[in-house]
């Protein structure tokens, strides 16, 4: 007997007419006055259920009619004769040999996962059985497609995936709080946690930027995708502990070369979207109303608006959304400024380049005027920031200068420095958040909806 997912039931015609098996789950079951039971089995391979009918007075085994007694949740292995469905709606069908319950939902009227719609707030509390949920399934296969097209999109332009350390001791961005590392003794009853396991203090990475730079100096081109954590206390709708970047860089290039990889890789991605997991798309517009396609369209087939720090700055005070005429050098865009434009001004993707260098951390290139970075971050309608990035400090004399006006200690950056020292080259890299991505893509409005087991301040459940 072939076991086939329902995707590929969809997908492949030539399945029909023949005998086959599905393992799934049961979304919903209906009876109807002639004896026939229809129910709706969902597998996660893909958002469509497949309806399998069930003649009871066909049902002969003691085993196949426990079915009778099935309730949705329930996980069931089906065999039966896949057909066209006579309903428009459905595509096809499967009229049932032999059916068998799995496993059961234990108190069916308590299965926090019934079939009646949840909210997002309320799936939360439930981060184990939410995958279960049309919502949560279609933003995971969605997630799971723009990683693999984007090692996909990298791997095509040859560039390298290096795995940069999770355990550091230094902060990549010269700033920020970081979770620390420590280590208790197996055998220590009272739980007591010791710092110095590597000889020094540690933490969890706040970026993998600094080593794949090293990486970039030897192998030109490469990117590193993992988990990051930031202890910043921030519990907004945009923020995790935890969460998931790509960074790539790109050696013997400039802010310009690294925007226009940005501008490419963002359009492959976003068109694999739209070919690779149209149905899940479809799911989204549906039932939440948004215009998401023609949104990933439009995204296709406009140009990215790029404008200078300062002339966002200008645009600000022109339209008194800031109120003092103080220069650009002194102000910094919070929040508020980037929403204005992006989704009133611009009503487009932005990026703003060429930042004020007090505003940025001390790998950032100095431009000639002295008092700017090649810096940019590329902001999006509802979500703002996705990408921030920047052609690196490939001088010595002048990284050094970062250091000391920052107030970093020099000794942590040894190895960073002797990058500048030995056959050093100029290069631009960029950070990518994965879970805001997801977010613009899919519409989703929180970014705890987008990682399987959120982190936040005062939660780690699950
Ligand atoms: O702008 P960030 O801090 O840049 C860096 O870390 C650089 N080292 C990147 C590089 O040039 N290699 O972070 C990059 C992106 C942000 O634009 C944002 O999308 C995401 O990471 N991000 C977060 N996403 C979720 N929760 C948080 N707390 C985030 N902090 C940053
Ligand atoms: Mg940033």
């Amino acid at each position: 007997m072939k076991i086939v997912s329902i995707k590929d039931i969809f997908k492949k015609k030539v399945l029909i007419n023949s005998i086959i098996q599905i393992q799934g789950w049961i979304k919903n079951k209906r009876n109807s006055k002639s004896n026939l039971l229809f129910i709706d089995i969902y597998d996660g391979s893909c958002v469509n259920t497949l309806q399998v009918i069930v003649n009871k007075n066909l049902l002969i085994d003691d085993e196949d009619n426990e079915i009778i007694k099935s309730t949705p949740g329930c996980s069931v292995s089906v065999q039966g004769k896949l057909i066209y469905s006579l309903n428009v709606e459905q595509k096809f069908e499967m009229h049932v040999n032999k059916i068998k319950v799995v496993g059961w939902i234990q108190n069916p009227d308590s299965y926090p996962m019934s079939s009646k719609k949840h909210s997002m707030e309320h799936l939360r509390n439930f981060a184990h059985l939410r995958p279960r949920t049309n919502i949560i399934g279609c933003i995971s296969r969605i997630r799971s497609s723009v990683f693999y097209s984007i090692h996909k999109f990298f791997y095509k332009n040859n560039y390298y995936w290096v795995s940069s350390p999770i355990i550091t001791s230094l902060n990549a961005e010269g700033a920020g709080d970081m979770f620390s590392v420590q280590y208790s003794k197996n055998n220590d009853k009272k739980k007591k946690f010791y710092k110095n396991f590597f000889g020094k203090e540690v933490f969890l990475t706040v970026s993998g930027q600094l080593s794949i730079e090293a990486y970039a100096c030897a192998l030109s081109k490469v990117y590193t995708l993992g988990p990051i954590f930031r202890a910043e206390n921030s519990n907004t709708s945009r923020h995790l502990s935890e969460f998931w970047m790509l960074e790539a860089e790109l050696a013997f290039s400039n802010l310009k070369n690294i925007i226009e990889v940005v501008q490419k890789m963002l359009k492959y991605i976003i068109s694999f979207i739209l070919k690779n997991n149209t149905n899940d798309l479809l799911f989204f517009e549906k039932n939440f109303n948004d215009n998401i396609i023609d949104k990933l369209e439009n995204f296709l087939e406009n140009k990215i608006k790029k404008i200078n720090y300062k002339d966002a700055i200008k645009i600000l005070q022109d339209n008194k959304i800031i109120k003092t005429d103080s220069s650009y050098l002194d102000i910094e865009l919070n929040l508020e400024h980037e929403k204005f434009l992006v989704d009133k001004y611009f009503k487009k993707t932005v990026i703003i380049q060429n930042y004020p260098k007090n505003f940025k951390p001390f790998y950032m290139r100095i431009n000639n005027d002295k008092k700017t970075v090649s810096a940019f971050d590329v902001l999006f309608p509802q979500i703002g920031e996705i990408i921030g990035g920047s052609q690196r400090e490939e001088r010595i004399l002048y990284l050094d200068k970062r250091i000391h006006e920052l107030n970093l200690n020099i000794n942590d950056y040894q190895w960073y420095r002797e990058l500048r020292f030995y056959g050093t080259v100029p290069h631009a890299g960029f950070g990518l958040g994965l879970e805001r991505l997801i977010m613009y893509i899919t519409g989703i409005k929180n970014i705890k909806d987008v990682i399987p087991f959120p982190r936040t301040p005062k939660n780690a459940n699950f």
